[in-house]
């Protein structure tokens, strides 16, 4: 089989990971898999079953009732929890925290490794999230960690959520994703930090356009 190309995209909450890896993928015409949604969907089951951040639950029970799945509709990842499409529900502020909470649990991020890897095994992938330069696609061709600074990451977060109409303040976004990082980057298990061998892309004050010119730059210096 042929050997394909990774090109792992990791950093904080709001970053413009999933906006700009989309973008990238389609120039380079990859596959672009969204990690973040998996454990969005695992937090959304336990969430539906009574669970809390507390996570105070027989983990490997509730692991074992959970499907997941996903597929490209129109180059569009969407996930499917037991066959049902969530891509809209996980989205919600109250799945975010319910994430990260998840995301520290060793159970959780076993059961999501294998089918990580198996994307990347048969395709050739634009992977975000918060270890695929670390842990999940250590060979990685292209690592870069991407970030910017607090109070921009918030107001691009929170602008995304008023279009949804959403009513939550700037405060609120800004104090619930500095909680996120906390938790993301201090966990014990594959804490979010860039890989020795990953370039920084700060994208503070850049546009779209220019942090896609930036990354595409990054990816060309290597692939
Ligand atoms: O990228 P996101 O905001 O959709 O991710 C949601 C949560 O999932 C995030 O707070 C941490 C966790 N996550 C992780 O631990 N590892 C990944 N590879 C992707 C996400």
């Amino acid at each position: 089989m042929e050997k394909t190309i990774a090109i792992a995209i990791d950093g904080p909450a709001g970053a413009g990971k999933s906006s700009l890896a989309r973008t990238v993928a389609n120039r380079l015409d990859y596959i672009y898999v969204d990690t973040g949604a998996l454990y969005r969907t695992i937090g959304l089951a336990f969430m539906r079953n009574g669970i809390g951040t507390d996570i105070n639950c027989d983990i490997d029970e509730q692991l074992s009732k959970i499907n997941i799945d996903i597929k490209f509709i129109d180059g569009v990842q969407h996930v499917f929890l037991n066959g049902e499409d969530v891509s809209e529900e996980i989205r919600t502020p109250n799945a975010s925290m319910m994430a990260s909470a998840v995301s520290a649990l060793p159970a959780v991020r076993a059961f999501l490794l294998d089918m990580q890897r198996e994307f990347a095994e048969k395709y050739n992938v634009i992977m975000d999230g918060r270890d695929i330069g670390t842990v999940v696609l250590p060979d990685a061709q292209v690592k870069i960690f991407l970030t910017a600074s607090d109070e921009e990451r918030a107001n691009r977060r929170f602008k995304e959520l008023k279009e949804k109409g959403s009513n939550v303040t700037y405060e609120e976004v800004l104090a619930d994703m500095r909680e996120r990082d906390y938790n993301d980057s201090h966990r014990a298990i594959a804490p979010l930090k860039p890989a020795s061998d990953s370039a920084i892309a700060d994208t503070t004050g850049l546009t779209i356009e220019e942090s896609i010119e930036l990354l595409m730059k990054i990816i060309k210096e290597k692939v």
